[in-house]
């Protein structure tokens, strides 16, 4: 196989089994190895599917000259960034920066109410956490990325469809590594369960780069961002443990308050809405039908355990007319 290639062969056998994985990950090792020599490789490891694989195989492949960074945006959700600490760290004893930017980034967006300018602030504001570490770095000649062959067909068709949070600047300078770049999405799951990466990470649903920013509907304040975080985390343990195969299930919180009866008095708190949908390519959407007596423990467990929040609602809307996210 020819790793240097942005087109993959017409023959190009589909991974699909441990056996298959584990004849690409031997190819890709040394691969890897031909190209990097004793140089060091960046990477920025979001956590999400692609950069942990991509991770994972160099990690396999040159060990601790990859040096990967965990920049925490203050906006993953409940767990995830120790869970990058936990796998790659204490597991596969990797060379991790670990930066908790979250202030910086939270401080930023204060007040900052519309969608696109939000998105645009995280993303540049990536960039720069991302440049200093790097900066701090001596001898970093390669950049390493989880770049993946649909992220290759849709830039060739000039419909990169998201500025997704990581896409880094093209003038830092480094010669790009990106070992997965030929693999469509279910064959890099099977390769990262074949490096040994937990199921919870490789089956990850899909998760916008600036993260539950744009969840957080409007101008974020750290207590409301905290509650969607929370929420968040009982709908996902909900429906894992329901194991219920949905595309994306996730909440919603916006920036205005409903009238409640909590102990008596009168409340006045957010509201929480649960989205649940199915998709193939993310262009269109239906929505999950839960099952109600999974909507109403859910929706108990979120009124009694989140603080702040007296209301649960459910969206019904397809794409189109609706898109998946909010914002
Ligand atoms: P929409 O909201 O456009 O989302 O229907 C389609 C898919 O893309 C994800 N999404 C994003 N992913 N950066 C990303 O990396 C983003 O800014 C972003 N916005 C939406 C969304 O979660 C869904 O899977």
């Amino acid at each position: 196989m020819d790793f240097t290639s942005n087109k993959r062969p017409d023959n190009m056998v589909r991974i699909t089994t441990p056996e298959l994985a584990h004849a690409f990950i031997d190819e890709a090792v040394e691969a890897v190895r031909a190209q990097v020599g004793d140089g060091k490789v960046l990477l920025a490891l979001s956590g999400g599917v692609d950069s942990s694989v991509c991770a994972a195989l160099l990690i396999r492949a040159i060990g601790k000259q990859l040096i990967c960074v965990h920049v925490n945006h203050g906006l993953m959700r409940k767990g995830e960034s120790e869970q990058v600490i936990e796998v790659f760290q204490n597991q596969l004893d990797a060379n991790l920066m670990y930066v908790d930017a979250t202030d910086r980034f939270l401080d930023l967006l204060v007040d900052v109410d519309d969608p696109e300018t939000k998105r645009k602030i995280i993303g540049g504001e990536f960039v720069k956490v991302f440049a200093e570490e790097a900066a701090r770095l001596d001898g970093i000649e390669f950049l390493g990325q989880g770049t993946i062959y649909p992220d290759i067909i849709e830039s060739e068709k000039g419909v990169k469809a998201h500025h997704n949070v990581g896409g880094l600047p093209e003038d830092l300078q480094f010669e790009l590594v990106e070992p997965v770049k030929l693999l469509f999405k279910d064959e890099v799951r099977v390769v990262g369960r074949e490096l040994g990466l937990p199921d919870s990470m490789v089956d990850r649903q899909p998760f916008p780069g600036p993260g539950l920013g744009v969840r957080c509907l409007g101008a974020i304040t750290r207590d409301r961002l905290e509650a969607l975080r929370e929420a968040d985390a009982i709908v996902r343990e909900e429906i894992d443990a329901a194991g219920l195969p949905i595309w994306q299930y996730f909440c919603i919180v916006p920036d205005m308050r409903a009238t409640g009866v909590r102990d008596g008095l009168r409340a006045f708190e957010w509201p929480v809405i649960i989205r649940c949908v199915n998709t193939t390519d993310a262009m269109t959407a239906t929505v999950e039908e839960l099952e109600w007596p999974l909507m109403k423990k859910i929706t108990n467990r979120i009124l009694a355990e989140v603080p702040g929040v007296c209301r649960v609602c459910y969206d019904l809307t397809p794409k189109p007319i609706g898109t998946i996210e909010w914002e």
